[in-house]
């Protein structure tokens, strides 16, 4: 039921049943857990976190109906009825005629591009994630990011800045349309700033790919928030449901990859879903080979339990807009507290401009990595840095850091985990750094690893840290 027009306040639609002591730090502890950790926030424990902002992925809390399907679960090693309530609510929801489940959204890209790409071939998207790109580029393929023009700049407000470009998309497929096994889209665009991809562009972008016979795969990461957008933003959709859309959405495409930690509001899981019989054949043998049967993929049947529970729950109006609201909330706060942001607030988290809000601090000292080290310090809140660090690279002729297109900061929040007033705690946080950001000082790498460096390289500041 949604509440009447007359309330304004949008409440957190649930009630707590059961709850998780927090620990509080002082800055000075705080300070000495960040340097032992190499300054970053990938190695900190999370009993030393206050307000765990990295990421939406698997943090969300369970409902009492999917703690009560984890009881169900059938744990069979062929055939567990789990499996078939899994794959029936994905069928039902997506449409695709063959469901593959994964132990979560990586392994379901690998898997895909494994049986379908190779050097040589190029894969466009709106945006890719980094996983995704990872594994697009470890088949020796490449990964082709075209993102629409307003995504170019983050101070930009437009309601779908996840769109892709299709006048960039239609020439890239006029050049060696041969070459592309598949285009994704990623519905919101994580990487640009949470945003959403339009109805209009999924259909344009289908219309397109389908005059060169290239498939259109999903990535439904957060597909329940683009729908939520859509009804809400783009014109005529205002009062149809966010599963109708959802179904839409899915209607473009040939297949989806999904990691579940997001929108299907588990701590673990993925899937893939595909109508091309050849290559879900393919992508089964592949499972069987690393993650597990086909009719388990690498999860307990208490974990498809609570997806299939999590994707029903996850379409709820009344949450969906809850959840909208929570990232605007703290966008809004943000920004009043003189901070820029990337506009507007994404579905499932809030992107500071680092290198806007730093401006003494040039991207190859890394002002994103600079930000979410001061938001810990400061306050015991933990982000990810967006930015130079996850995208750039050395250049091995120079040595030089080759800075990424933006240093952003994610304030990602777990879904139904924090209530209005830790996230007032987290804007008064931001609201004091935003007040003393002369104080913080750049960074640079000590050491890092040949892919993925934000999750294990470590890092130095090059002037004394606050605290
Ligand atoms: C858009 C998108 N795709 C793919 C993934 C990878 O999923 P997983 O972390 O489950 O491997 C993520 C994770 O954050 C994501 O945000």
């Amino acid at each position: 039921m949604t509440a009447p027009d007359s309330f304004k306040t949008i409440i957190e639609p649930f009630k707590i049943k059961t709850v998780e002591p927090l620990r509080m730090t002082s800055r000075g502890e705080r300070a000495a857990f960040l340097k032992e950790a190499g300054y970053n926030l990938f190695r900190i424990a999370s009993a030393n976190v206050l307000i765990d902002l990295l990421t939406d992925s698997g943090t969300g809390a369970m409902s009492s109906e999917q703690w009560a399907g984890m009881m169900r679960g059938d744990e069979a090693y062929a055939g567990s009825s789990s499996f078939y309530r899994f794959e029936e609510t994905i069928k039902e929801l997506t449409g695709f005629r063959h469901v593959i489940p994964t132990h979560q959204g990586r392994a379901a890209e690998r898997i895909l591009f494994s049986v379908t790409s190779g050097p040589g071939k190029v894969i466009p998207g709106n945006h890719h994630f980094d996983t995704t790109r990872a594994n697009i580029e470890v088949t020796g393929a490449e990964a082709l990011d075209l993102p629409c023009r307003e995504a170019v700049d983050p101070s930009l407000s437009a309601p779908f800045k996840g769109n892709i470009d299709l006048e960039r998309l239609e020439s890239l497929l006029q050049d060696r349309a041969q070459n592309v096994p598949m285009c994704i889209i990623t519905l919101t665009d994580n990487t640009g700033g949470g945003q959403p991809v339009s109805l209009r562009n999924l259909r344009d972008a289908r219309t397109l790919l389908n005059q060169h016979g290239v498939p259109l795969i999903l990535d439904a990461a957060r597909f329940a928030e683009n729908a939520m957008f859509v009804k809400m933003r783009e014109p005529g959709n205002a009062d149809r449901t966010p599963r109708e859309i959802a179904r839409e959405q899915f209607s473009y495409a040939d297949g989806c990859m999904m990691s579940a930690k997001k929108d299907g509001i588990a701590n673990i899981g993925g899937f893939l879903a595909l109508n091309n019989d050849s290559w879900a054949e393919r992508a089964r043998q592949l499972l069987i080979l690393t993650e597990g049967f086909t009719t388990y993929g690498g999860l307990a049947g208490r974990d498809l339990e609570a997806i299939a529970q999590g994707l029903e729950e996850v379409l709820h109006e009344d949450y969906l807009r809850y959840r909208l609201r929570s990232a605007e909330y703290l966008g809004d706060g943000i920004r009043n507290a003189g901070i820029p942001i990337v506009e507007p607030p994404g579905g499932h988290a809030v992107y500071i401009d680092a290198r806007a809000m730093l401006r003494h601090i040039p991207p190859d000292l890394l002002p994103g990595q600079a930000l979410s080290c001061a938001l810990y310090v400061e306050g015991g809140v933990r982000t990810i840095e967006v930015g130079t660090v996850m995208f750039g690279h050395i250049d091995p002729k120079t040595g030089q850091q080759v800075a990424a297109d933006k240093d952003l900061v994610r304030l990602a929040l777990p879904r139904r985990v924090y209530t209005q007033s830790h996230i007032d705690y987290v804007i008064e946080v931001a609201e004091s750094l935003a007040r003393n950001r002369a104080a913080i000082g750049g960074y640079r790498i000590v050491s890092e690893p040949a892919a993925l460096r934000h999750f294990t390289g470590v890092f130095e500041p090059v002037e004394a840290v606050p605290g």
